[in-house]
């Protein structure tokens, strides 16, 4: 059967959700500029459009790279990471890590884990979607846009085989 794309979230509600997680994540940094960390690739639009909301500048805007998503990752309850970030670049800061969808949590469960061996002064989470039936490990969400239902997920970033992520508006697959 032809799969087809059914919208879930509008560019008008993306950029709403996106505004008020800037607000609050503004709201709770009281001036101290955070390190902005993306996951590759799939946060790398909401993170364009949240750092250019936020009031309070980022002190650097870094990225890393976990290993995609697989059986064996799975069943280890551990993603690899691919690509890190030295230490200098977390001790005593505040890092706000920014994430496009937790799923099992497996991703960021790793990273936050990896990252809070560095010492920072603050750790939190924003991630613009959450689909908390899949989870597999524990993850506290500081800064969540929407919950979402199990369905395949694509768009505003989001790749299904390295399609769609070039779309403006959040679909999800249906048969
Ligand atoms: C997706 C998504 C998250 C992760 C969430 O990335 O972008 O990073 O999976 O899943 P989890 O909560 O089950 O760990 P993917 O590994 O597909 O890589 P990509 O971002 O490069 O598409």
């Amino acid at each position: 059967m032809e799969k087809q794309l059914v919208r879930l979230f509008s560019r008008e509600e993306i950029a709403a959700a996106v505004k008020r997680l800037a607000r609050e994540i503004d709201r709770d940094s009281e001036n101290r500029s955070p390190v902005v960390i993306g996951i590759l690739k799939g946060s790398f639009i909401f993170i364009a459009d949240l750092v250019r909301n936020l009031e309070t500048p980022p002190l650097a805007i870094e990225f890393t790279r976990l290993s995609s998503y697989g059986s064996a990752t799975v069943s280890s309850g551990r993603a690899e990471i691919l690509a890190g970030l030295p230490e200098e670049a977390v001790r005593d800061r505040n890092v706000l890590v920014v994430e496009d969808i937790v799923d099992t949590g497996i991703t960021t469960a790793t990273l936050l884990e990896y990252l809070q061996s560095y010492r920072p002064s603050d750790l939190k989470l924003c991630t613009l979607l959450d689909k908390p039936s899949r989870r597999r490990v524990e993850v506290k969400i500081d800064y969540r846009g929407f919950t979402v239902p199990d369905r395949f997920i694509v768009g505003y970033g989001i790749d299904f085989d390295e399609r769609y992520r070039q779309l403006p508006e959040i679909y999800t697959i249906e048969e």
